[in-house]
């Protein structure tokens, strides 16, 4: 019993660090108003109860939470993945951020890292979200799945099932204004939808208080440059929501 209570409280720890590590607690992004008053309806199973009073610090009980999670998600065997995975990759960020970008799932670079885009494709969202004004420490970042495909195949659809109560816990904990589901596999589990992703983009899908924008995966953009063009016009609708300055850069 103490040595599992040991084990346990050991991945915690370690999963904190992690966390703390990528998210550069220290600096969230200012939240306004309307983040304050979001809605009750808003996707969050987890979701912390409401801060009852001033003295309360605004990031610690969704970070414990999540954390715990992460933890969690660190031992899932509920699909075959586990069997072949190297490192879960759960997500990484800020976790009070008003933004989250969810992709399909990790590559080999973030299996072997156990972190969410840092390959080619990732580097490509870096100069997106940096084209946003924003920096990747003020987002978060998670896929729909938590383990590598083999091959980087196609997510299953008995994967996508059991790994979307983490996404979708994730999400009621972190409560970001805004999701950007990045290609078809994110958008179909976030929307529960079967329609093109080329249907679903360029307008908000509100998801209980939670406005979720679909757009091209940037490893769609890698193949199909032209498409960034779309990416752009997308996350300035984003930027707009946020309240974010429009520079009129992107595309790059
Ligand atoms: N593609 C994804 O969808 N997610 C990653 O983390 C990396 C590549």
């Amino acid at each position: 019993m103490m040595d599992d209570r040991g084990d346990y409280l050991q991945i915690l720890s370690t999963v904190r660090r992690h966390l703390e590590e990528r998210a550069e607690l220290a600096r969230p992004l200012e939240k306004d108003a309307a983040f304050a008053a979001k809605s009750a309806d808003s996707v969050q199973d987890e979701a912390p109860p409401p801060p009852k009073s001033e003295e309360k610090p605004q990031a610690a009980p969704s970070v414990d939470a999540l954390t715990a999670l992460a933890a969690e998600a660190s031992v899932c065997e509920l699909c075959p993945l586990y069997a072949t995975r190297t490192n879960v990759v759960f997500g990484a960020g800020n976790p009070n951020a008003d933004l989250m970008f969810v992709g399909e799932a990790p590559g080999r670079d973030e299996d072997l890292k156990g972190l969410p885009f840092v390959g080619r494709a990732g580097q490509l969202l870096t100069k997106i979200i940096e084209a946003m004004g924003l920096r990747r420490e003020d987002v978060y970042i998670a896929n729909l799945l938590k383990c590598r495909p083999p091959e980087n195949r196609n997510p299953l659809p008995l994967e996508a099932e059991r790994c979307r109560p983490y996404l979708e816990r994730q999400i009621g904990l972190i409560q970001p204004r805004a999701v950007v589901a990045l290609g078809s596999y994110a958008a179909a589990a976030l929307l529960n939808s079967k329609e093109r992703i080329s249907n679903l983009r360029g307008r908000f899908h509100p998801l209980g208080g939670i406005q979720v924008m679909p757009t091209y995966h940037p490893a769609y953009l890698l193949r199909n440059p032209g498409g960034k063009r779309y990416v752009w016009e997308d996350m300035q609708k984003v930027m707009e929501l946020l309240g974010l300055e429009q520079k009129g850069k992107g595309q790059g």
